[in-house]
């Protein structure tokens, strides 16, 4: 059975007080609602991971970083590895969001190098996929995230793929408000799932977990989860507030 997945990506927002108290929030709450089928992630910015970690050891959520190297180790200034995420107890992470993809010029190549060190560590990738306005004007997000997954992905062995969550994110609802239709991310997600079946089979399908993002909220997360191919949600500006949060981990249970 897959699991289902509300992973907040809080991107570069927060001081380190202000994260302290949204992750408690979230952390006093969850202990009332918690059930062992509902996964909450939390990704915080990079400084707040230790303190997220530590919080999350006495509580009913996991924690995921929002990128990371696609290097082993070495001479890159900046950057962070999959192996020092690992030795912090991080269990998930954030690979080709559309914010990188777009200002940090990430192909599908540098992602699936990500993918590949975060599984050598034993953290699962949430990979984002998803088409930009024009491309859907142009009816063309099928090929188009088709085109990422089977470059980000399709280079790992099924049992590889076992540990990957899937974001689809269309690029054009991401920050602005315009949700996809709940009949949309059904369409993509059940498009996606085809894609995934014909390339490793119908179980490996059927267990692999795909979230929905994009301006997904208190108000619209449960039209949303409600569809069969719908198993979550990255959500974005709706997890800076515990309690539009919490409403949307509590449609998903
Ligand atoms: P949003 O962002 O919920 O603010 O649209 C989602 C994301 O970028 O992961």
């Amino acid at each position: 059975m897959r699991k289902k997945i509300v992973a907040g990506n809080w991107k570069m927002n927060k001081t380190f007080d202000d994260a302290y108290e949204l992750v408690e929030k979230i952390a006093d709450e969850l202990e009332k609602i918690a059930t062992p089928e509902m996964n909450v992630v939390v990704c915080p910015p990079f400084p707040f991971l230790e303190m997220c970690g530590d919080m999350s050891q006495e509580s009913f959520f996991a924690v995921g970083a929002q990128d990371v190297s696609e290097h082993e180790s070495g001479a890159y200034t900046g950057e962070v590895s999959a192996a020092m995420l690992a030795s912090m107890e991080i269990d998930y992470c954030i690979v080709g969001h559309s914010e990188r993809r777009a200002y940090h010029n990430e192909s599908n190549e540098a992602i699936a190098n990500k993918v590949k060190q975060l599984l050598a560590n034993d953290i699962s990738p949430i990979f984002c996929c998803g088409e930009k306005l024009p491309e859907r004007e142009a009816d063309k997000q099928f090929e188009v995230v088709e085109k990422q997954i089977s470059e980000g992905l399709f280079g790992l062995t099924a049992e590889e793929f076992a540990n990957i969550v899937i974001a689809y994110e269309p690029v054009w609802a991401i920050g602005t408000g315009k949700t996809a239709t709940p009949q949309q991310a059904q369409e993509m997600h059940a498009f996606i799932r085809s894609l995934i079946a014909k390339k490793y089979g119908k179980a490996v399908a059927d267990d692999t977990t795909i979230l929905y993002g994009g301006s997904c909220n208190a108000k619209n997360a449960k039209e949303l989860f409600a569809n069969p191919d719908v198993d979550g949600g990255l959500i974005g500006g709706a997890s800076l507030k515990a309690e539009d949060f919490l409403t949307i981990v509590k449609a998903r249970i």
